[in-house]
């Protein structure tokens, strides 16, 4: 089966799974499991931040950062579409009772910056306390350039609010404009970055910050049941994606592109060319989603249904399996 329903659907690798056979473990709960100590030490030297905590997913690693920045009654301000307001079940609001401001998203990914100021709090008891701007990169596929960061920081100490930054696929945005961690890092007072999507763990992911304010999403994350004992299995897979999945982005960034440009000279397709792993195509309405989608079903492709299509490519997905979709997509539109 190809799967382009997300790149969440990445199966480690043999290579990947003997690293984890292999993995040094303790008791990170302890604080001495040696591979998570190991991978928290180079991600804090990689992001420039003092210290790293592993967590088991993106939600988690971001509720942690909500609840780790605001106090109850205080405010994050986030785009309308970001995973921290719209896929996160509320977490911040129900579990930590911090306020969702949730604003338009511009269509290239950013939140703009009078849109954030026209919805800042003055400091007023009838108000909840705007204290966090929590931002998103890559958005839908979209990179948010570092230009972008430098301007959101200035703003960020103006109105003096701190930056979150829901980092997911940050190396995807990475690549695309051949960018290192730290550069974008510098800008934000927290990231939160995810080894289970392109990167291909089975799970994990890993938050950023200062020593300070990881103490303190430490308490968090024990208190939402996130403390967990011999991680080092997972850390290691993680260790492992960063030597070997990173580079290969490119490939899947590329595999994308072709997807688009094989696929774009069709009148019932309205395709924008990718920045990273997502292919988006709307479907003219004389095609049906549901069974377009079920026609490649039991062609080996898989596929989420409806008229807007985001297609993901990633490691399980190679260059002849982008071909054979392209040919297949285009022989089932035939049917229409
Ligand atoms: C932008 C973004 N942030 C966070 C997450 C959450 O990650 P997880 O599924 O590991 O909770 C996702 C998941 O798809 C995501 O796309």
């Amino acid at each position: 089966m190809i799967d382009f329903r997300s790149d969440t659907v990445t199966k480690p690798s043999a290579e990947m799974l003997q690293a984890m056979i292999h993995a040094e473990l303790g008791d990170d709960v302890y604080g001495d499991d040696p591979s998570v100590n190991a991978l928290e030490a180079r991600m804090a030297k990689m992001s420039g931040f003092a210290a790293a905590m592993i967590v088991n997913s993106g939600t988690q690693s971001n509720l942690c950062a909500l609840l780790a920045h605001c106090q109850r009654g205080e405010e994050y301000i986030v785009g309308q579409g970001y995973h921290t307001y719209l896929y996160e079940a509320g977490g911040a609001a129900v579990l930590g009772s911090v306020v969702p401001q949730p604003i338009a998203v511009q269509t290239s990914g950013e939140l703009a910056f009078a849109d954030i100021a026209a919805v800042i709090k003055e400091d007023d008891s009838h108000f909840a306390k705007s204290t966090l701007l929590s931002l998103e990169n890559s958005h839908c596929g979209k990179v948010i350039p570092l230009d972008y960061f430098a301007k959101a920081r200035n703003f960020a100490i103006q109105h003096k609010l701190k930056i979150h930054l829901d980092g997911a696929r940050i190396f995807n945005a990475l690549t695309a404009i051949n960018l290192q961690l730290k550069d974008i890092c510098q800008y934000v007072d927290s990231i939160s970055i995810c080894f289970s999507k392109g990167l291909g763990t089975p799970m994990g992911s890993v938050l950023c910050g200062s020593q300070e304010f990881i103490n303190r999403a430490r308490r968090i994350r024990k208190m939402v049941g996130g403390g967990t004992r011999q991680a080092g299995i997972i850390a290691k897979a993680m260790d492992y994606a960063l030597d070997h999945n990173i580079d290969r982005l490119q490939i899947d960034h590329a595999n994308a592109v072709l997807l688009a440009d094989l696929l774009k000279e069709n009148n019932k397709l309205t395709i924008t060319t990718p920045q990273t792993n997502m292919v988006y195509i709307d479907l003219d309405a004389s095609i049906d989603g549901t069974l377009l989608a079920k026609l490649l079903l039991a062609q080996g492709i898989q596929i989420s249904a409806g008229q807007n299509l985001r297609l993901v490519t990633h490691l399980n997905i190679s260059t002849a399996d982008i071909i054979y979709t392209a040919d297949t997509i285009k022989d089932c539109l035939q049917l229409f």
